[in-house]
């Protein structure tokens, strides 16, 4: 069984992201710029910001956190982001989920310029995933598919089956991993999906995005199947020294020695996240 070892090969990667970082800046004169907008204090999203800020500084990009309260209106923060649309030395512009419940995400993804929405949120991206066209694929999507092509993980024929159909996730790694360069044949399951077992069962690969720790368990794979398990719940953890600890949608422990390869929760999906983040950053200053 191999791990797939996302932290490791994130840093890896981050050593030839920072050298694009310094070719961008000679090419347009400055750094690349992420300005990410976290809305609230949710301690989760603000874990996720400041990861995110402080690799945008090992590859010398630069960073803005805008911290925002969370009464803001949705007017406001539309306001806020037309702010960083109109500002040339803004590349990327990210807003962290969730957000509060009176503002609608799908409202401020759709905000976001086309050509700084590093997330890859935005319908006109979404649309061109769909179509094959180059554009800002999701962040988490990117950073899974960057992980199976390191580990030569072929695809090509292959049955991947994800659980979980959300537009940050689910839905569009079913697109990348069922697209003419990956060639998987895709089964998209979701919460209404009858007899999930069945299809977990018959993958090759299984991607768990569905956010309900330890989910998965070895009577639903076959041996030899690849899993990469994306979920991350706080579970709390008297035990720890911060309280809580990192739980993903996969029973690891039993699940583990059946894979041919598996992601561990934390360091597997979560650092290549990062790296989907980061390179869409690069890309958006090169589009300059
Ligand atoms: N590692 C990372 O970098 C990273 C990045 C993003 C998210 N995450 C984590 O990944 C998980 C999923 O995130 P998300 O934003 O995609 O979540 P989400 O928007 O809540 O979507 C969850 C999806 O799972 C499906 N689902 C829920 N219960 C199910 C069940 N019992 N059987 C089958 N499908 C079920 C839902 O189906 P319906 O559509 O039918 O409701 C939905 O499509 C969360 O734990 C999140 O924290 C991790």
């Amino acid at each position: 069984m191999i791990l797939l070892d996302g932290k490791k090969l994130s840093e890896k990667i981050k050593v030839q992201l920072l050298e694009q970082s310094r070719q961008l800046k000679n090419e347009n004169g400055r750094s690349p710029h992420l300005a990410a907008v976290l809305v609230g204090e949710n301690p989760a999203s603000v874990a996720y910001v400041n990861n995110k800020i402080r690799s945008c500084r090992q590859c010398e990009i630069g960073s803005a956190l805008i911290k925002l309260e969370d009464t803001i209106s949705e007017k406001e923060l539309l306001e806020e982001i037309d702010r960083l649309n109109a500002d040339e030395n803004t590349d990327g512009i990210l807003v962290q989920l969730p957000l509060p419940p009176h503002i609608n995400p799908d409202v401020i993804a759709s905000a976001i310029h086309p050509e700084k929405d590093v997330d890859g949120f935005h319908p006109l991206n979404a649309g061109k995933l769909s179509f094959g066209l180059p554009c800002f694929e999701p962040a988490t999507p990117k950073g899974i598919m960057l992980m199976l092509e390191h580990y030569n993980i072929s695809l090509s024929g292959k049955h991947a089956v994800v659980i979980g159909r959300s537009n940050i996730v689910g839905r569009p790694m079913s697109i990348m991993l069922s697209a003419a360069s990956a060639n998987a044949t895709v089964t998209l399951c979701h919460s209404r999906t009858s007899n999930l077992e069945e299809f977990t069962r018959q993958a090759d690969i299984l991607i768990a995005a569905l956010g309900k720790p330890g989910f998965v368990k070895a009577g639903m794979i076959k041996r030899g199947t690849v899993v990469i398990d994306v979920g991350i719940t706080r579970i709390e953890d008297p035990t720890r020294k911060n309280g809580y600890r990192l739980t993903g949608d996969v029973d690891f422990d039993n699940v583990a020695p059946l894979c041919s390869a598996i992601t561990p929760v934390p360091g597997g999906v979560g650092p290549m996240t990062i790296i989907g983040l980061l390179s869409n950053t690069l890309r958006a200053a090169e589009v300059k």
